[in-house]
């Protein structure tokens, strides 16, 4: 197989440090998994190209001779089995898992006439890591890739990889830029729109105010609010913080925003962060909006620790529509989300890779651009 060439771009990951999204949060440096790139960043800029590559190729030496690839050993004559290798940028995230579960057992249900295995890695926060996953799962001879990218903005050398080997790539949820998905033709994304989840919450929240004027503890006529964000420079915390605003106030809301802050997708990291809100705020937060679900779980965590009685806590909105969450929001401690359709994603990238590996027309896939397939959110009953 060919492997990481001299002119690949390994020391292009010293963009994660420059990256003006990643790098200006002063917070991110708290944060183990991200401070880990940005430390690999350096690493490599010191080390330069040759000993990045060096190491790749070592980890891959391993990785053969520890008998760690489990795709199956390459055999270029049979082609019955579609080998899907997964590497999925921190396999503790809830809603990914979710993904990586209906992934699973579609194969499991398609495997009939034409063989299916998966098999999965988790980059543990590292674009370096996610990278030799790659190249290991090539060598271990995957024939279609799901690459759920660490650093959206760094996929080169991971395309220069497939291109090189001619393996297909689906990416899925952590959406690359453009100009990235159209440097190969067997380049395809898998996702949802972030704007429609934030104008779903907002309308979500709309709602629930005017149905429950009470949140308004203060009568003020105007909702104290603050945000738990997402990872800095990811689509969905970027669009779904300033797209959930926007609607809120097209819908007649008066906000008064008291502050944000950023817990990275986290549950743990959001019930830290809320603690602090709880502690600098007291009663006077009325609104907690979340970019997704496991942050609004640590919200109501922090709320749960705190001696808060249930009048002085505020509505929680999430997005995802994970399961504790419709279960929480039955029992009355989150108010609403969003459902972010994990099964129709995971069956949009089995659908597609599927055909591809079949030789089957792709036309009959709902794909933007030959390229694109976006799932829609929807609103769940338990809302
Ligand atoms: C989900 C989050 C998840 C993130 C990971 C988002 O679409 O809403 O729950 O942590 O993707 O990339
Ligand atoms: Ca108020």
């Amino acid at each position: 197989m060919k492997k990481l060439r001299a002119s690949s771009k390994v020391g292009h990951n010293s963009k994660i440090g420059h990256n003006s999204q990643m790098g200006q949060n002063s917070k991110m440096g708290h944060n183990s998994k991200m401070g880990h790139g940005l430390w690999m960043g350096h690493d490599l800029n010191i080390g330069g190209r040759s000993a990045g590559k060096c190491l790749l190729a070592l980890g891959l030496t391993c990785a053969l001779s520890l008998g760690l690839v489990s795709c199956g050993q390459k055999d270029a004559a049979k082609t019955d089995t579609l080998k899907i290798g997964l590497t999925v940028y921190d396999d503790s995230d809830t809603f990914l898992s979710q993904i990586t579960e209906e992934i699973r057992s579609r194969a499991k249900e398609d495997s009939g006439p034409m063989k299916i295995t998966v098999s999965a890695k988790g980059a543990d926060g590292s674009q370096r890591t996610q990278d030799e996953q790659v190249e290991e799962l090539i060598a271990s001879g995957c024939n279609i890739l799901f690459v759920n990218l660490v650093d959206r903005t760094d996929p080169s050398n991971i395309i220069d990889l497939a291109r090189d080997n001619n393996v297909p790539i689906i990416f899925y949820n952590r959406e690359l830029v453009k100009e990235d998905l159209m440097q190969w033709d067997k380049l395809y994304y898998v996702g949802a729109k972030a704007g429609q989840s934030a104008e779903l919450q907002g309308q979500e929240i709309a709602a629930y105010i005017a149905a429950h004027p009470e949140v308004d503890s203060n009568g003020d006529g105007k909702i104290q609010y603050v945000m738990l964000k997402g990872e800095p420079g990811h689509q969905d915390a970027i669009i779904r913080s300033e797209k959930v605003v926007e609607t809120l106030l097209a819908e007649g809301v008066e906000l008064d925003k008291l502050s944000y802050e950023v817990a990275n997708w986290s549950r743990a990291q959001a019930e830290n962060r809320t603690s602090q809100l709880i502690s600098e705020y007291h009663g006077q937060i009325e609104l907690l909006i979340s970019n997704n679900d496991d942050m609004a779980l640590g919200a109501m965590d922090a709320y749960d620790q705190s001696n808060m009685t249930q009048n002085g806590r505020p509505a929680i909105f999430g997005i995802d529509g994970t399961k504790e969450t419709l279960e929480a929001i039955r029992a009355g401690k989150v108010q609403g989300t969003v459902m972010n359709d994990a099964t129709g994603q995971a069956d949009a990238m089995m659908d597609l890779a599927e055909r591809i590996f079949q030789g089957k027309d792709l036309s009959k896939l709902p794909l933007l651009n030959g390229k694109y397939i976006y799932i829609d959110y929807t609103i769940p009953q338990e809302n």
